[in-house]
């Protein structure tokens, strides 16, 4: 059966982009090779592992009760609030251990065939440098914080991490029949901005991008704002998503186990020849075919959302 992903493709090595594919014209630091690999992790100031004990210490008041138990076992797990940016060669073998991950450092955001490579080759490309206080509310750019507080604990968890390597073979895929945004819109909503039913009426956060902020963290849950649904992959990937400010819609798994099998079981080549070129759906939408958990005011986004000085309710 046709998958997410290319049952034959080697990624032991780089494999070749197809000449017609469009790649986002990254410009590559001289440092760095084909990978994007920093040869060594930045050496952090006092300060820089000040801001990471801050980030860390605001998080653990919001995160308990209303993030994903898989996430908060994770980050005991790894012990990520033993002090400091974390050594990622030491919480490499930590990972390595559990789910046969690792964490590599890479300079800046990298190309997407790239980033697909390592996923497939279970690397978790993380960013290298860490916020200032300065930018200690909100940066563009994802850094050291957002990725491995944000992303790493769900690494321990062994169906998520089998997720995550699917997720990156999948990548080489869409590419070459050119919906990329639409495979985007499925990470975006599950590993960004997830959110699990653990129990009824116990909807838990497991998206890093939600995991890494206070704001979002609670809003995810408990805000009247947003849409709740439960997640349909083709759905999902027929959504446009917002990239500057808290999301209007957020997608609700059952389990880790339902999301592997949703996409890996999925017939994506006639999903992806049946998609238009550009999204379906806006992102505050509704559909007769949705199953919702939380049908939301938007009440946030009607006041006029980020920047404007409406309150995340
Ligand atoms: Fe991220």
């Amino acid at each position: 059966m046709p998958t997410l992903a290319e049952p034959q493709q080697d990624y032991s090595t780089l494999p070749d982009l197809p000449a017609d594919v469009f790649t986002a014209p990254l410009k590559k630091p001289s440092h760095v090779g084909d990978d994007w690999l920093e040869p060594a992790q930045t050496e952090y100031t006092s300060e820089d592992h000040q801001v990471w004990d801050d980030l860390f210490a605001r998080q653990m008041d919001v995160l308990p009760g209303r993030a994903a138990t898989a996430f908060m076992a994770g980050l005991e797990k790894l012990d990520l609030g033993r002090g400091g940016v974390p050594e990622f060669g030491k919480m490499s073998e930590e990972l390595n251990a559990l789910t046969g991950w690792s964490v590599v450092p890479v300079p800046m955001l990298i190309p997407d065939h790239v980033f697909f490579w390592h996923l497939a080759n279970r690397r978790f490309p993380a960013g290298n440098f860490i916020r200032t206080r300065e930018t200690f509310d909100y940066i563009q750019e994802p850094d050291v914080f957002h990725d491995v507080f944000g992303h790493v604990p769900m690494l321990t968890d062994p169906v998520f991490a089998d997720y995550m390597q699917e997720y990156g073979r999948a990548g080489w895929k869409a590419m070459r029949y050119n919906h990329l945004k639409a495979l985007g819109a499925l990470y975006w909503y599950s590993v960004e901005f997830g959110l699990i039913e653990e129990a009824p009426d116990d909807i838990r956060a497991y998206g890093a991008g939600i995991l890494s902020g206070p704001t979002e963290a609670v809003f995810s849950v408990e805000a009247e704002s947003p849409n709740r649904i439960m997640l349909n992959v083709d759905r999902v990937m027929r959504t446009d998503y917002v990239i500057s400010d808290l999301q209007p819609t957020y997608f609700v798994i059952e389990s880790f186990e339902d999301l592997y099998r949703q996409t890996v079981e999925r017939d994506f080549d006639r999903l992806y020849r049946s998609l238009g070129p550009s999204f379906t759906y806006a992102n505050t939408a509704v559909i007769d075919v949705d199953n919702v958990v939380h049908r939301g005011s938007q009440e946030y986004l009607l006041r006029g959302g980020r920047g404007s000085g409406a309150k995340p309710v």
